[in-house]
């Protein structure tokens, strides 16, 4: 599985699956903000973890104090790719958790989702599920638009790939 490293300010974004914290992102999907999703099991929580790419977004503590005897820096946000990692891939469970969210994280983190796929040369198609309120607006930024729009209030976006055989 290819891994990649971000850094900005006391924040890191990796792919590292060793780094992913299945409770924090068990909490999250638990939560009221992750509207679509609900907490599971360990067994299925570790298996849908194992299966995906995962990026892990990582509150980097100033000083060694902060870490208050924790050995790993808390994850504060996520996106999780399900893929073949070469020719497909959807994109879901992207979140900052609140406390962290308005200070440019949530774009970073699309960015760097962006960067990996840009270094796919068979990628055909990416493809995910968002509200047309603030999603479609939110996934513009990597260069995904409207593929289908649902009757719920939400729309399936995508784009091509280098790898795409296809005209549009
Ligand atoms: C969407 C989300 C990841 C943005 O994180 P963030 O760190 O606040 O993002 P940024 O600071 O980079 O702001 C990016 C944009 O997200 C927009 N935004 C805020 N809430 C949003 C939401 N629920 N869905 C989509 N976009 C949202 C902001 O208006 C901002 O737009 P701007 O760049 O034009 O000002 C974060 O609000 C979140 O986790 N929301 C709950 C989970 C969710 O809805 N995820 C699905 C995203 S479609």
């Amino acid at each position: 599985m290819a891994k990649g490293t971000w850094y900005r300010e006391n924040y890191m974004i990796s792919t590292s699956p060793e780094l992913i914290q299945p409770e924090a992102v068990n909490a999250a999907f638990e939560s009221d903000a992750i509207y679509w999703a609900r907490g599971m099991e360990p067994e299925y929580l570790k298996k849908m973890l194992s299966k995906s790419l995962c990026f892990g977004v990582y509150a980097l503590p100033e000083s060694s104090s902060e870490l208050a005897g924790r050995s790993d820096p808390p994850q504060i946000g996520f996106a999780r790719v399900i893929t073949d990692e070469v020719t497909f891939a959807y994109l879901t469970d992207v979140y900052v958790l609140e406390e962290h969210q308005g200070k440019g994280l949530g774009s970073w983190l699309v960015e760097c989702v962006n960067e990996e796929f840009a270094s796919w040369p068979h990628l055909r198609r990416v493809m995910l599920m968002a509200n047309l309120k603030e999603g479609e607006a939110f996934y513009a930024k990597m260069g995904m638009s409207q593929f289908k729009q649902g009757e719920n209030g939400f729309a399936i976006l995508n784009k091509q790939g280098r790898g795409s055989a296809m005209p549009v």
